[in-house]
């Protein structure tokens, strides 16, 4: 199995739930195992009954799993304070008054969670030292995007190393007007940064299509039959396929001789969602590999067993 779990899915559907139970399941069978949550809601702190933060901090009554949850908010101002750093002290004043104005508005630019989340996500699968590591909640849509980057990035590097020297002394003089310019070299810092940028976004691809595996939970309704839909096309449309796909949340059907009207409404229930699984089973490539049904409570402590018994996906520690 590969040293990279991922499993994403919409809001709700049960992704912290199922990825608990997988990397609950992987450290009790031994693999050392780091489960990496980004939820806001911190849920992985209620499903191990523990507080994370930010360090992978040993889990309580295991040897050998550990959780970090990063924040998203944070994963940004980090983000964009390093942008800052690495460029405040390589231009002018007029320039750094500039870029202060753009990180102001990149804090409210809808991709910049993702951007920043998916840095970190890089940064995590960089600095591994665990055999196993789950991520709960997988890239989708614009963050997958940004894996085109190296290509972008590369030709638009070769152009612009071509005109450094014109394009270098423009940009100071747009900044700074007519004075002389202070530094003609200043493009150099600034592309090497980009290297770095194209350099991170080719380890990420590269390691996604090598080292990694994709599992998307859905729920038996039409919303997220949909939804699990346009995840494995916006995956593929970066030649990352999905191993397989989770179904969570199906309603236990009642006994045959139990007729009341609780009964019948779970049987119609039950009816209905067997139609949508149909649809998850025989339409989809990638094959279901677990139906969980709902459970009267919260999935955590003996319920993690029995949900984490249920999925069908290897736990084996990487070769
Ligand atoms: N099979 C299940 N049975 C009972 N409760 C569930 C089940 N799956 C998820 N839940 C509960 O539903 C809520 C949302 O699940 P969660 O795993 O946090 O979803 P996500 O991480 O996708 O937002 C949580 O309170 C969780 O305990
Ligand atoms: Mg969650």
């Amino acid at each position: 199995m590969d040293p990279f779990v991922f499993f994403g899915g919409k809001g709700g559907v049960g992704k912290t739930t199922v990825s608990s139970a997988y990397a609950h399941r992987c450290a009790r069978e031994g693999v050392d195992t780091l489960l990496v949550s980004t939820d806001p809601a911190h849920s992985t702190a209620d499903v191990f009954d523990q507080s994370f933060s930010d360090d992978p901090t040993p889990v309580d009554g295991y040897d050998a799993l550990e959780v970090m949850e990063i924040d998203p908010e944070e994963a940004v101002d980090e983000h964009l304070l390093g942008i800052k750093r690495q460029l405040g002290d390589q231009v002018s004043p007029a320039i750094v008054n500039e870029i202060d104005r753009q990180i102001e508005l990149a804090h409210q630019t809808p991709g910049a969670h993702e951007a920043a989340l998916f840095d970190r996500f890089i940064d995590v699968m960089r600095d591994a030292d665990h055999d196993r590591v789950v991520f709960d909640t997988s890239p989708t849509g614009g963050t997958l995007r940004l894996l085109s980057l190296p290509e972008y990035l590369g030709g638009w590097i070769d152009r612009l190393l071509e005109k450094r020297e014109s394009s270098v002394d423009l940009y100071e003089k747009a900044a700074i007007g007519n004075r002389e310019p202070r530094r003609t070299a200043l493009g150099d810092p600034i592309i090497a940064r980009l290297r770095d940028r194209k350099e991170n976004f080719e380890f990420a691809g590269e390691t996604l299509r090598e080292d990694a595996s994709f599992y998307l939970v859905a729920n038996p309704d039409e919303l997220s039959v949909r939804e699990t839909r346009r995840a494995v096309d916006s995956l593929a449309d970066r030649d990352l396929s999905v191993a397989g796909l989770v179904v969570n949340r199906l309603t236990p059907e009642p006994d045959p001789d139990e007729n009341g009207r609780g009964a019948r409404f779970l049987r119609d229930r039950v009816e209905t969602e067997r139609e949508r699984l149909a649809e998850l089973e025989s339409s989809f490539d990638p094959p279901v590999v677990a139906t969980i049904e709902t459970r009267v409570s919260e999935v955590k402590g003996d319920l993690l067993d029995e949900v984490a018994a249920e999925l069908d996906v290897p736990v084996d520690a990487p070769a």
